[in-house]
């Protein structure tokens, strides 16, 4: 199989935009899509915020970081993603808007190109089944922030040729990241362990154990986890998360996957998080303080 050589990245929100910096920083043509000028703009600024940091550090020049934006083409169309030899889908938690992409994208892209999925709970399988290619479809599940993380998680369904975890992998090496192989089941290795203790921390808030503070510094002090469980969960998007525990739940039927009423009634209320300002925590101050629709 070719090396790839060019990437295309669907939805540059949280995860997207840092796929693609990643990518482009590794010296590799990148393609990013969106539904609309506003969010395509926000996600390019973005990446281009990350290599200004780099380069007020001094770990790349500016000539480094031009030329890095240089790589990124950014579209709105689906057409400029069909001359790319990996696609990598980064849009909303949802399968139904998963497999309408990957269907169009199918009809597109020429034989060759990969297509690979970062979700974070959804079988892999229930996406490549919908297009003629389960051969050439992986998961390749990144971590919040990925340009820090150096994990990737390459998810290998009963369809994935050898060549395409093979291209895969090296792929992630290529980008400089450490990849670990995954059997396709929900939350693959990472988020089957991590969500759990996520929700057992809100469990734990709900009962009445700790404050949502003393909690988050529990995890932190007492484990040295670099955040604690509600910290984690304002950055991951309590959006995102809540759409997690909905299909790990519906996959598995434990308990311990089904998402808590508070976290329910976060999503429903828009406390997404901190990409929205306002979660388990009120991120509009010098410092962020506990939100009072939690305390309430
Ligand atoms: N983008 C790029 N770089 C970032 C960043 C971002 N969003 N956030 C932080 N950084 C960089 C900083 O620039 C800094 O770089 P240098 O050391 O080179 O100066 C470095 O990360 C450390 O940042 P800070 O000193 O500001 O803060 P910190 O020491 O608290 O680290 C953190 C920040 C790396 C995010 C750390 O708190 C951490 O590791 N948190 C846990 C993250 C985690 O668990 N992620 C997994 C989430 S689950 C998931 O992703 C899977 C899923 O499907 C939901
Ligand atoms: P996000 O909401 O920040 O970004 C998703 C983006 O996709 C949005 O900007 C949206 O406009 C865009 N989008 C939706 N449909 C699109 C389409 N058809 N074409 C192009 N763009 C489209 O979400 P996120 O946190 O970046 O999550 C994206 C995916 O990554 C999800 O599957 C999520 O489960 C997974 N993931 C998230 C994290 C995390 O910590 N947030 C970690 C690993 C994996």
């Amino acid at each position: 199989m070719a090396e790839i050589q060019k990437v295309g990245v669907v939805g540059v929100g949280l995860m997207g935009s840092g796929i693609a910096q990643v990518s482009a920083s590794a010296g590799l043509e990148t393609v990013v899509r969106e539904v609309d000028r506003e969010l395509l703009d926000a996600g390019v600024a973005s990446i281009r915020r990350v290599l200004e940091r780099s380069v007020q550090k001094e770990r790349i020049s500016g000539e480094q970081r031009d030329a890095t934006l240089g790589r990124v083409t950014a579209t709105l169309d689906l057409e400029p993603l069909a001359e790319c030899d990996l696609i990598i889908e980064a849009i909303v938690e949802d399968l139904g808007a998963k497999n309408e992409l990957f269907g169009a994208l199918d009809g597109l892209a020429p034989e060759r190109t990969i297509f690979a999925s970062n979700t974070s709970s959804l079988t892999i399988t229930e996406m490549a089944a919908n297009t003629e290619r389960a051969d050439r479809f992986v998961g390749l599940h990144f971590f919040n922030p990925v340009p820090v993380m150096p994990l990737v998680e390459v998810v290998r369904t009963g369809a994935t040729s050898d060549e395409t975890l093979q291209a895969a992998m090296e792929f992630v090496k290529a980008i400089g990241k450490t990849p670990i192989v995954c059997r396709d089941n929900s939350g693959f290795i990472v988020n089957r362990l991590l969500v759990p203790y996520m929700l057992d921390a809100m469990r734990a808030y709900e009962s009445g154990v700790g404050s949502i503070e003393d909690i988050d510094t529990g995890m932190r002090l007492g484990c040295g986890y670099p955040m604690g469980p509600f910290t984690l969960s304002d950055f991951v998007g309590n959006d995102t998360l809540y759409r997690i525990t909905e299909i790990m739940f519906n996959e598995y039927r434990e308990p311990r996957f089904a998402p808590p009423s508070l976290l329910r009634r976060m999503y429903l209320a828009g406390y997404h998080g901190r990409k929205v300002g306002r979660g388990f925590y009120d991120y509009s101050g010098d410092e962020p303080v506990v939100s009072d629709f939690v305390k309430r």
